[in-house]
């Protein structure tokens, strides 16, 4: 399995399985890879010939500079998880990917979704993933490209960019891979201590609970936003937000609703984790 960092190299490797008429499959990733990543991997490979995957932990998307320093790099680790999977990796160097410096390159930004929400509360983090993705998909020019459920606005930002920029690429989204107590797998797992660990999987717990009473036909959405917020900081949580909203749209529930997300984000020491539910109506 090549590792890939340069341009040239990497167009001139997929111009090659272009030429014998090769399907191409993308799993974009930040490394530090985990069961999650390769399931996405797995799903690249049942809809292509061949996978490229990129591991880039891309400054453009991190609004604090200590969280990207501290970001865990593990290459080594991850092309021994991606052999037998992946038939190229791609690893630029942020000098690659932005030659201009980051202030001066060309963005993509995806309106609205990219400001609401996680957006809101992350300022720029979606138009760097926004941009950053594009730059990818330019450079590999994919058939079909794989994300995880488990970022769910994000996987709803790309889809859009890529309906919008009329690019031909088949996007699929990949069911949240999860451990036995149903904490959502995640690289940010990796900074919880194991007592942290041991209280992970209460904020999944929480969201199921909240989906139940939605299913049960409970609608008084601030009223389970505020039960779960206080479960989550009575067991050591630190709650960032829950949002119950229209899974399509991501705005507020209307009366043409036919399903809701429940967008979880709260802290438990230095992870912030992230979870999401679509519940029916
Ligand atoms: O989900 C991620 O790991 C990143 O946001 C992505 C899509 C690889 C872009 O940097």
């Amino acid at each position: 399995m090549p590792l890939i960092s340069e341009i040239t190299a990497l167009r001139a490797t997929i111009q090659d399985w272009r030429r014998q008429g090769l399907r191409i499959g993308f799993v974009p990733t930040m490394g530090n890879l985990h069961a999650g990543h390769l399931q996405l991997v797995k799903t690249a490979r049942q809809h292509s010939d061949k996978v490229v995957v990129s591991i880039f932990v891309n400054p453009l998307q991190f609004d604090r500079a200590s969280d990207l320093s501290a970001y865990p790099r593990t290459l080594e680790q991850d092309c021994q998880h991606l052999s037998g999977l992946a038939d190229a990796v791609f690893t630029p160097t942020p000098e690659l990917m932005y030659p201009n410096g980051q202030q001066q390159q060309t963005r993509v930004i995806v309106p609205g979704i990219s400001q609401v929400l996680e957006g809101a509360l992350r300022p720029g983090h979606f138009d760097g993933v926004s941009t950053v993705v594009c730059k990818l998909f330019n450079l590999v020019q994919p058939d079909v490209a794989c994300f995880g459920e488990k970022d769910y606005q994000q996987l709803a930002l790309i889809r859009k960019m890529v309906s919008d920029l009329n690019m031909p690429i088949e996007l699929i989204g990949v069911p949240t891979v999860r451990a036995e107590n149903g904490l959502a797998l995640s690289s940010r797992n990796g900074y919880l201590t194991q007592s942290e660990l041991a209280q992970a999987p209460a904020l999944a717990a929480t969201m199921h609970a909240i989906a139940e009473r939605i299913s049960a036909g409970e609608r008084e959405f601030a009223a389970l936003v505020q039960d779960a917020s206080a479960r989550l900081n009575d067991q050591g949580f630190v709650t960032d937000a829950i949002d119950i909203v229209d899974a399509s749209t991501l705005l507020p529930m209307t009366e043409h609703s036919q399903a809701v997300v429940i967008l979880m984000a709260a802290f438990l020491g230095k992870a912030r984790l992230i979870d999401n539910q679509v519940v029916s109506l």
